[in-house]
């Protein structure tokens, strides 16, 4: 069949800035007009950060949450979830592993526990970036402002710390006692401070509507974020949202592809959560506009007990595995695994 290419889409050929209602009428394009976007994002993702995908290794060293998020697994309220937390010669034990099979960057990632202060963090970090050269990415959540300096001063490269929906009436529904405002102020903490930065929302959340996700989108360019994780809402049953319908692939998939178009130079990985409710979902996303993948290299023995939703990939492949699996899925759609930091490519590589 012959597809007329739409008029956006050619203005996103173009280079043009697109503005919401552009935005939004991609989000709405037909079925047969999806696949062109897709072609584009793909294209644009070849022209501005290549054909490299760079791998990310996530430990996720504490399932403990202060927090009580409507969707998430780990929330405080979860009695049904053994917790537990890695100690700091555990984490670095686990980053040295990860290190000597190739990976450049280690993802320290955690529900929201303060068990783990300021001060431990930075050491954490600064003894990570001294034994294996990694760089190092934090995902820890709301913090205060001295406590992300203190991770930044011991080395730290970059922070994630996903928007989750600019709907600001959604964002404190579902992470009660909390603010977007508090959210997008700590994202100006942490671009102040020098960090990378990464945010990113769920696609598909419970009342969520396409404005949103143009917003989402939008908000991501005005914060010129280093990266954005975009993945499907995928509900928990041990939350209250268990009995809600999930985000959908395609949906996710259009909203990774126009976050190309809209941030070229952007990293965006092709997530867990995506792969989790597809078995393509890596190898979609991956030509829809990704260029990262974060495999987990977790302890085996801890990754049942992060299930912030249901049915994650990977709970029992050891991370040899894992790193060789998706290396190989890379290789397969004829693209490399990237052997540098993989910083962003707003800044020069090597100046670690
Ligand atoms: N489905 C998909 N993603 C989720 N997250 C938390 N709960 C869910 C869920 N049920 C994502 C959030 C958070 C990250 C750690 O995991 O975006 O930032
Ligand atoms: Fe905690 Fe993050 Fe889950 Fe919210 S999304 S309950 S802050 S781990």
């Amino acid at each position: 069949m012959n597809v007329v290419m739409p008029e956006t889409l050619n203005k996103a050929t173009r280079g043009e800035n697109l503005l919401r209602e552009d935005i939004l009428s991609l989000l709405s394009l037909g079925k047969e007009e999806d696949s062109l976007l897709f072609k584009l994002a793909d294209q644009v993702r070849y022209q501005y950060v290549g054909d490299e995908v760079h791998l990310r290794g996530i430990i996720e060293f504490s399932n403990y949450c202060v927090k009580n998020c409507l969707y998430c697994g780990l929330r405080r309220d979860n009695q049904k979830l053994d917790r537990y937390r890695l100690s700091e010669s555990e984490i670095i034990k686990t980053g040295n592993q990860a290190a000597k099979l190739g990976l450049k960057t280690i993802v320290l990632q955690s529900g929201e526990d303060p068990f783990y202060t300021g001060e431990m963090l930075a050491q954490i970090i600064a003894r990570l970036k001294a034994e294996t050269g990694v760089a190092v990415t934090v995902s820890v959540g709301d913090r205060s402002k001295k406590d992300y300096r203190l991770m930044k001063q011991a080395g730290a490269d970059r922070y994630l710390l996903k928007h989750e929906t600019t709907d600001a009436n959604l964002f404190s529904r579902l992470r009660p006692g909390t603010t977007f405002a508090g959210r997008i102020k700590r994202l100006y903490w942490l671009k102040e401070l020098g960090f990378q930065v990464g945010a990113g929302n769920m696609v598909g959340l419970p009342g969520q509507t396409c404005e949103t996700l143009a917003d989402d989108i939008l908000l991501l360019r005005e914060l010129d974020v280093e990266m954005a994780g975009i993945g499907p809402f995928i509900p928990h049953h041990q939350t209250p949202l268990k009995n809600c319908v999930g985000g959908e692939v395609k949906t996710t998939l259009k909203v990774l592809a126009i976050t190309r178009l809209v941030l070229p130079l952007t990293h965006l990985p092709a997530t867990t959560a995506l792969a989790s409710i597809h078995p393509q979902g890596r190898q979609m996303a991956l030509q829809c506009g990704a260029n990262v993948v974060m495999p987990n290299v977790t302890p085996v023995k801890y990754r049942e007990r992060y299930q912030i939703y249901p049915n994650k990939i990977c709970l029992t492949e050891e991370t040899t595995e894992s790193v060789a699996n998706i290396s190989n899925i890379i290789r397969q759609l004829g693209r490399g695994v990237a052997q540098d930091y993989g910083h962003s490519p707003k800044y020069k590589e090597g100046c670690e």
